[in-house]
């Protein structure tokens, strides 16, 4: 099973992280195919916690080539701290590889994305601010500054020139800010290129080899599919496609060499930002909710938005990312809630039933998820390593997701350490745990 890829089911901060951390164990090389420092991992290993942003959670496996993907957004700076603080670590780097041909994210690319919020007042899309979506606006006019440009100074700041022009009219109030320093921003990013120029490379190869020669490659989505451009609750979604199709965009594979599509799922679900989301809880279930699972953000701090889990949008990203397996996180959260709920489908306007997730915004704005009752468990779960350690409740919440949903539960997080997994029959088949 050579290419497998693994996305976010529902709107971020699902806990791939994790995933992708112990499939890197097994794996020979880990792929980043979207998205920015948007996204931010923690892994827990040990006493350490890491967090990381742009670099891949398979990085903490010496030697292991860890690619930042042409579909990836870099700002440059994150990146340069990141690779600073993991040597600091004596965190093995000899792996990592990053794409000539990814974009990188500029000073302006921040100032839009904050001016263009301003702009928006209480209609504002609640982005992480990173320059996320003005860099992919910029890759799309044609006007994007990408890796291989800062290892040439000419190119650089022609290229710099070409890209500030539109700009000056959006970015008149910050006029005078000393990051539009065409001089300045040219020296930052030149020597950001010789920082980083050990990492740089033709980067599809590395995947082509490893498939050629059979071997596993994981291809790593950031955020979510209710968070994709295309298939998400737009406008209030992130500027990339986190579905799995774009894997073969993002890293330079071609769809036939994805075998398998793993989607991560929490056992209940939450949110980042504005946008619609059926199954919000705006009660003390909720604050337990995100009190339980730490629901702020890894990257902003921001407190999330929490709800139940929501079958209908499950469904939905089984059909966009043509999932084979669904892992199931933070399991342990919902420990001691009685009773457990679950969206099985929408009430929309005026009593309308929904089975599907709606297309159109003003139905999924109304939308609220109809929901059934499973009992809760008080059990600690945190200890359990097998579907049978679990208490007969969990076991059947479990059940009742596969059985909506249609694809079989690969993996169950119950805790946040590495150990804290069960892998399930379904994974075990086509994937046994390491000995030991
Ligand atoms: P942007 O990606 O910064 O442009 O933000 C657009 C939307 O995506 C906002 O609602 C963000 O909160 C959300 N978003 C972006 N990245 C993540 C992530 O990694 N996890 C959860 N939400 C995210």
């Amino acid at each position: 099973m050579p290419g497998l890829v693994v996305v976010g089911a529902q709107w971020g901060d699902e806990g791939k992280g994790k995933v992708v951390d112990l499939l890197a164990e097994r794996s020979d090389a880990v792929i980043r195919f979207q998205g920015g420092n948007n996204a931010g991992h923690t892994i827990v290993r040990g006493d350490e916690t890491y967090k990381l942003h742009l670099i891949p959670s398979g990085i903490l496996h010496p030697g292991r080539p860890c690619v930042v993907g042409n579909g990836v957004v870099i700002d440059p700076r994150v990146l340069t701290e990141e690779v600073d603080g993991l040597r600091k670590r004596r965190v093995d780097l000899s792996g990592l590889r990053i794409s000539a041909n990814a974009h990188l994210i500029m000073p302006y690319h921040l100032l839009l994305d904050h001016a263009g919020e301003a702009r928006l007042g209480g209609r504002e899309i609640g982005t992480t601010k990173r320059g996320i979506g003005p860099c992919y606006a910029d890759k799309a006019a044609r006007l994007g500054i990408r890796v291989q440009d800062v290892l040439d100074e000419k190119i650089l700041k022609q290229k710099i020139t070409a890209a500030l022009e539109p700009k000056r009219q959006a970015l008149r109030d910050y006029a005078k800010d000393p990051l539009l320093d065409l001089h300045t921003m040219t020296e930052d990013y030149l020597a950001f290129g010789h920082r980083l120029e050990p990492f740089i490379a033709d980067t599809p190869p590395i995947a082509w080899r490893a498939l050629d020669e059979g071997k596993l490659v994981v291809f790593e989505g950031a955020q979510g599919t209710l968070l994709d451009i295309d298939h998400g609750t737009y406008p209030f979604v992130t500027s990339s496609n986190p579905v799995a199709g774009a894997a073969c965009v993002g890293a330079g594979v071609g769809p036939k060499q994805i075998d398998e599509v793993w989607g991560v799922a929490k056992a209940y679900c939450t949110r980042v930002g504005a946008g619609p989301f059926p199954t919000e809880l705006h009660d003390s279930a909720g604050e337990r909710l995100q009190r339980a699972g730490g629901e702020f953000g890894t990257t902003t701090g921001r407190p999330r938005r929490c709800g139940w889990i929501d079958l209908v949008a499950l469904r939905y990203a089984v059909r966009v990312n043509g999932l084979t397996g669904l892992v199931v996180t933070k399991l342990d959260v919902l420990t001691g809630i009685e009773p457990l709920r679950l969206a099985t489908r929408y009430t929309g306007p005026e009593g309308a039933i929904f089975d599907e997730f709606p297309y159109h915004q003003s139905v999924l704005h109304r939308a609220r998820g109809e929901l059934i009752e499973l009992p809760g468990w008080n059990e600690d779960i945190t200890g359990a390593r097998t579907l049978s350690e679990l208490p007969p409740q969990a076991r059947a919440y479990l059940d009742f997701i596969e059985d909506q949903i249609g694809v079989p539960v690969v993996m169950v997080g119950v805790g946040p350490a590495r150990d804290q997994m069960i892998w399930t029959r379904a994974s075990e088949s086509i994937w046994p745990p390491a000995a030991g």
